[in-house]
């Protein structure tokens, strides 16, 4: 089984923050680039009904800053190119409060998808307006309960955290909201400040103000704590589930399994090979327009390189990576391939090594880049 993502380059404003494949919606040849995408999807010609897709995830940008014509019109593609036999158990559409409105939730359940993940970031109107946001609190009170009423029951929420000016108070505040909701699913992530953002732009001219790093930690174990004692399980790195809420699409990239990127810089693994589609949306059209693809690269990963993705992908995972699946995998023990590296990381207090798995600690998880970098060889 293999999963598929597909990427949506279109926000109708853009965060401080945000550093991922997207542009300003008005003035974008929108159709054009939906027809592309399901032209892209015709030629990835090994979907069929003995090899089928397990899960989707349509992601951004802003799935839903399209309209809802629009969308049906994708999804419409996607069923025709992706499901010869619907075997999917996972279809989820990235949304941004307040743009999902009644027409485009219909749409949404009518075509299968299961599962929403809402961009909120943060429970406090001020904090919203510094990280440009234009959503506010009550859109996503609102949002969350129509999708309630249109039957999705399978609902995540993304957070962010260590945002500029933040408190520790106003993170707990945030997460006692966000506690309120009927929701099954967390993502919470440390802001990241990338390259090319307002944000970034600010720090240079010393003008942003983050939470310093042991405040940080301190907002990450919060959330930790506070997700356990809700019944939250925390089964990633950065994630954290009601059991069996976990997301699917999600697994499939930690446990170093194949999937298809569709749209405009979009990535995929299949049959060993990573892929990496053209960003720019004009030269996507074009080059789908063309040839049916928009490959940018293609890198067959060698058994060395798939190993250690193995390892630093499968870490994320609170379960770390199992030992027989490796062997499965590989044809050689993780001892034989990391035994040192297993043996170090477990005396910095970084790793536990039991008989079936290997998995990062309470400290580790903390510092999970450090421990990462450790599998990289090549
Ligand atoms: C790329 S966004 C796309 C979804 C949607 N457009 C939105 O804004 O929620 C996916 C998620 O990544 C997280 N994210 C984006 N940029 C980030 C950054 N620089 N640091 C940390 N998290 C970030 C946010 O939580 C966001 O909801
Ligand atoms: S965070 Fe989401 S809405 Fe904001 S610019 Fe990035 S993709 Fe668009």
């Amino acid at each position: 089984m293999q999963s598929a993502y597909i990427h949506i380059p279109f926000c109708h404003h853009i965060c401080h923050y945000c550093d991922f494949n997207k542009v300003f919606f008005k003035h974008q040849p929108v159709d054009e680039y939906i027809e592309m995408l399901i032209k892209e999807m015709h030629h990835s010609n090994k979907i069929t009904q003995d090899n089928p897709l397990k899960t989707i995830f349509i992601g951004g940008g802003t799935p839903t800053a399209l309209s809802a014509k629009q969308l049906d019109r994708l999804l419409e593609g996607i069923t025709k190119e992706l499901l010869p036999d619907n075997q999917l158990v996972e279809f989820a559409v990235e949304a941004n409060p307040g743009e999902l409105t009644q027409d485009k939730l219909s749409v949404l359940k009518n075509a299968g998808v299961n599962r929403l993940s809402i961009g909120v970031q943060s429970f406090d109107d001020e904090l919203l307006k510094k990280i440009g946001r234009v959503h506010r609190t009550e859109d996503v009170f609102r949002t969350v309960h129509q999708a309630e009423q249109a039957g999705f029951d399978n609902i995540s929420l993304d957070l962010m955290y260590a945002l500029p000016g933040q408190t520790i108070e106003q993170f707990k505040k945030t997460l006692e909201t966000a506690f309120t909701l009927n929701i099954k699913h967390f993502s919470a992530y440390s802001l990241i400040v990338e390259p090319k953002t307002v944000f970034y732009n600010l720090m240079q001219k010393g003008r942003l103000s983050l939470p310093p790093q042991e405040q940080e930690a301190n907002m990450y174990e919060l959330a930790m704590k506070e997700m356990e004692k809700h019944g939250f399980k925390q089964y990633e790195i950065s994630n954290y589930s009601i059991p069996g809420y976990e997301s699917n699409h999600n697994i499939t990239y930690w446990n170093n399994d194949y999937y298809y990127g569709f749209g405009a810089g979009a990535h995929g693994y299949i049959d060993g090979v990573r892929t990496s589609n053209i960003g720019p949306i004009k030269k996507y059209i074009e080059n789908v327009q063309n040839s049916g693809h928009a490959y940018q690269s293609q890198h067959q990963v060698n058994i060395e390189e798939a190993m250690e993705e193995e390892m630093f992908l499968g870490l994320r995972k609170v379960e770390g990576v199992q030992k027989e699946r490796f062997f499965e995998k590989f044809n050689i023990s993780i001892e034989l391939k990391f035994g040192e590296q297993i043996k170090q990381l477990v005396n910095k207090g970084f790793l536990i090594d039991t008989e079936h798995a290997v998995f990062l600690t309470q400290k580790g998880k903390l510092l999970g880049n450090e421990v990462f970098q450790e599998f990289l060889i090549s």
